[in-house]
This record gives C-alpha cells, sequence and structure tokens, in this order.
C-alpha cells in the first residue's frame, strides 16, 4: 500500500512535525525528507537479500544526491550507483570512500573515463567503444559491464532500458565477445550488471533478466574469467497510488537468490535501487496562492509546478496529493493541482477531490523522494527550491532555496551590450 501519514487535529504530520509548520517556517515549495523512513527502506530491502546471500546496496544517488541524505545511506552501509563525476564527486564528498562507489555512465566522454579512474572507482563499462578508450586511459583498471539483456521494465516507455535495441548495454549476441576482449585488453574482470528499467511493478522481468544474467555468467566462466558479483540494477517500484499493492521484496530475494546457485562461483549480489530508498519519505510541500473555476474544471493554483516536479508533466506520473493543513477533512469537489509555469502542460496531479481547497493552504505531494529535487529545475527563471530533513519531532535544513541572483552568476554581458 502506499505510505500513510498521521494526522494530528486535522494536520498532517511528517516525522513527528507538522507538515504546514514546515511550511511555514522554511518557506515553500520545499521537499521533506523523513530521515527514518529512508533508513527503515535501506534496512528493509538490504534485509530481504542478505538473508540468503552477501548482498550490496548501491544506492542509486541519481534519485536524490543531497549530502545529508547521502550521509544517512553511508552511515546505514550503503554503497553508491553512480552515473556521472558530478555524481561521484558529489558522493565522495559525502564520505563514501571509492570502493563502496561504482560507475555506470552511458556515452562517457574519455575526460570523463580519466577522472573516474584517477579517483580509483569502479566502472560498469556500457559499450565496446567505452571499453577499447579506457583500456588506453587506465590499462588493467577494475571493470564490469553492463549488458543488454532483451528483457525491459517499467512505469512508461521513457524510463524502460532493458529491451532489446536500447541505447544501454552490450547488446546481447555481443557479450561474451566483449569479456574475451577485455580479458585480451588485460582488464581486471569484476562482474556483470543489467538493469531493465525503473518503476515496474512486477517480479517477473528481474528473474527473466536473472536468467539471461547467469546463462551469460556461465559462458564467460569458460573464457577462464571468474565474476565476483552479478549487479541486478534498479527498479523496484513503489505504490504512488492509494490501494496499490507494493511488490512482496522478500519473495523477490528469495526467487532471485535461488537462482545464483553455487555452481556459478557468483559470491556476491549487488542492487541498485533509487526509488525504493527515497520515493516514499519525502512530501513536497506547496502553497496555493490561487483558486479558480474555470467552468468546465477547477484549478488549485500552487507554487511548485514542473519546475519543481516534473515527473507528472514529463510521464503523465500520479503523484497522490493532499491538503495538509486540512488533513483527512471531507472532499468537496474535483481539481486540477497545477504551478507558476506558463505553459498548460504545467500540472501536478488531474481531477482531484480536495477539501475545500483556499489561498494559502498546503498541499502535499506524496512519493516526492525519486526524482523530485534531483529533475528539478530553474525553468521561468524560478529558484530551485530548498529541502529539510525532519526526525524525532525536529525540521532542519539541508538545502537554502536559491535566489534570482544564484541564476545570473555564470552568465555574462559581452561589454559591447553593457549598460
Ligand atoms: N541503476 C541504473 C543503471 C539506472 O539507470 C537506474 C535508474 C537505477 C539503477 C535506479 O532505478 P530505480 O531503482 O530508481 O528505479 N526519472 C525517472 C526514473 C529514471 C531512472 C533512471 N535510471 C522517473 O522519475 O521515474
Amino acid at each position: 500500500m502506499m505510505r500513510e501519514f498521521e494526522s494530528r487535529d486535522g494536520q498532517m504530520m511528517i516525522g513527528g512535525v507538522s507538515a504546514a509548520s514546515i511550511a511555514e517556517e522554511f518557506g515553500t515549495p520545499v521537499y521533506v525528507t523523513d530521515e527514518q523512513r529512508v533508513r527503515e527502506n535501506y534496512r528493509r530491502i538490504h534485509g530481504a537479500f542478505s538473508r540468503f546471500m552477501d548482498t550490496r546496496i548501491h544506492y542509486a544517488c541519481k534519485a536524490n544526491t543531497n549530502l545529508a541524505i547521502l550521509r544517512i545511506l553511508e552511515q546505514e552501509g550503503s554503497g553508491i550507483d553512480a552515473v556521472s563525476i558530478g555524481e561521484v564527486r558529489t558522493c565522495l564528498k559525502a564520505g563514501f570512500t571509492p570502493d563502496r562507489i561504482m560507475y555506470t555512465g552511458v556515452n562517457v566522454s574519455d575526460r570523463e573515463l580519466k577522472e573516474v579512474s584517477d579517483l580509483g572507482v569502479m566502472i560498469n563499462l556500457d559499450s565496446v567503444s567505452e571499453m577499447e578508450r579506457l583500456a588506453k586511459i587506465a590499462p588493467g583498471y577494475p571493470v564490469s559491464f553492463r549488458i543488454t539483456p532483451g528483457v525491459g521494465s517499467g512505469h512508461g516507455a521513457k524510463v524502460i532500458t532493458g529491451n532489446k535495441g536500447a541505447k544501454f548495454g552490450i547488446p546481447l549476441d555481443e557479450v561474451v565477445g566483449t569479456y574475451a576482449r577485455a580479458k585480451d585488453l588485460g582488464f581486471d574482470i569484476k562482474g556483470i550488471h543489467a538493469h531493465i528499467g525503473s518503476g515496474g511493478q512486477s517480479a517477473e522481468p528481474f528473474s527473466e533478466m536473472m536468467e539471461v544474467l547467469i546463462g551469460l555468467a556461465d559462458e564467460i566462466a569458460e573464457l577462464g574469467i571468474d565474476l565476483d558479483f552479478i549487479d541486478m540494477g534498479g527498479g523496484i517500484g513503489v505504490p504512488y497510488r492509494p490501494q496499490e499493492e507494493e511488490m512482496d521484496v522478500e519473495e523477490l530475494a528469495s526467487v532471485i537468490t535461488d537462482m545464483i546457485t553455487e555452481e556459478t562461483g557468483i559470491g556476491t549480489l549487488i542492487l541498485e535501487p533509487g526509488r525504493y530508498i527515497i520515493c516514499d519519505s519525502t512530501v513536497l510541500l506547496t502553497r496555493v496562492n490561487d483558486v479558480k473555476d474555470a467552468g468546465t474544471k477547477k484549478y488549485v493554483g500552487c507554487d511548485a509546478g514542473f519546475n519543481t516536479l516534473i515527473r507528472p508533466a514529463m510521464y503523465d506520473s500520479y503523484h497522490y496529493v493532499a491538503l495538509a493543513n486540512k488533513f483527512g477533512k471531507a472532499c468537496t469537489a474535483k481539481y486540477d493541482v497545477v504551478g507558476p509555469i506558463c505553459e498548460t502542460g504545467d500540472y501536478l496531479a488531474h481531477d482531484r477531490v480536495l477539501p475545500d481547497p483556499t489561498e494559502g493552504d498546503i498541499v502535499a505531494v506524496y512519493n516526492a523522494g525519486a526524482y523530485g529535487f534531483s529533475m528539478s529545475s530553474n525553468y521561468n527563471s524560478r529558484p530551485l527550491c530548498a529541502e529539510v530533513l525532519v526526525n524525532d519531532g525536529k525540521a532542519e535544513l539541508i538545502r537554502e532555496a536559491e535566489t534570482v541572483e544564484e541564476q545570473w552568476r555564470h552568465q555574462i554581458i559581452p561589454e559591447r551590450l553593457r549598460k
């Protein structure tokens, strides 16, 4: 089931703090993350798999790279799935040692390969081209390969990555040849990786992918290459709708780890969950600026739009919304919840029943932790918003809201155009 929040005197509570008081203290829009929920999610997924075999969780930090959140996961013992030099350096800054980070880039430049290998972070290669280039830059480097398993899954076409013909990974019929070539080039080959996509809600694609990976690992073993790990990527979905079932991760763990028998010689399983760890730990709070009855539709106009949370506009993603300061009150009519961006596609939620929304109310957008802040932008010259961490009845600022002045910082007016 979708995560629910405690109600106290008609107020939504998160981490023991009332959402409306956070909005009052820190301003809106604001992302609010519940520290304990992050820890629980990490422990639940790690516990489910590590009961059966040695398991490393590499948090896919593209979901949210806030340093304070990274600190929490570093304390929990997590590793990192990083996609760029920026993410690698951010995680090092947050205290992760290089051996806990794995870099899985796509269409990577030589410069970035050099920077990542200089830092000693393991590289998961996405293509033959990348392998040949890395062989020159960092001979003998520890690597694994992302393969295209021919199995895809996800909440929508834009986030399915493992299907045949995808832009990601080594095509299936080239995998064994590529490992042979990597051995000839003298790489220190550690493992095999695949990622089917993001936000899928069914377990079957994971076992189908695992079957492909294990078949390949057998063939690779015949080349005299012993793999230390299989990495099954991320992609475990979470419920975004009130009655939606959650994926049974205990069951998933049992099925997947059963498949990795002793004969495979593979001792470690790696998972790269982003959404599963951070999604339901966070709500986006946005203030109602304007309420409009447009005849055929009623609008609740908020201070967060697709500049702050792009998932509805970009993927048609559903996010549950509630009025944090009228929590649990009877609903009166249907509204579209929309933002301050000058585009019709700027919406947070369509056709939601809400309890008589009025100016000044606080809308809580649920499940905003994964790919919420990290995909936000300055569109319409709106500053990036603040992030707050709640724990044990206390709220702390973990990112200041940007200022407009900061948006000018890197811009240059040529002398001849100056006033
Ligand atoms: N590993 C790799 C190699 C990935 O590319 C990703 C996500 C993950 C792990 C983590 O997937 P997760 O467990 O979070 O599903 N912006 C989209 C999601 C894009 C996911 C990209 N890759 C969204 O808002 O739904």
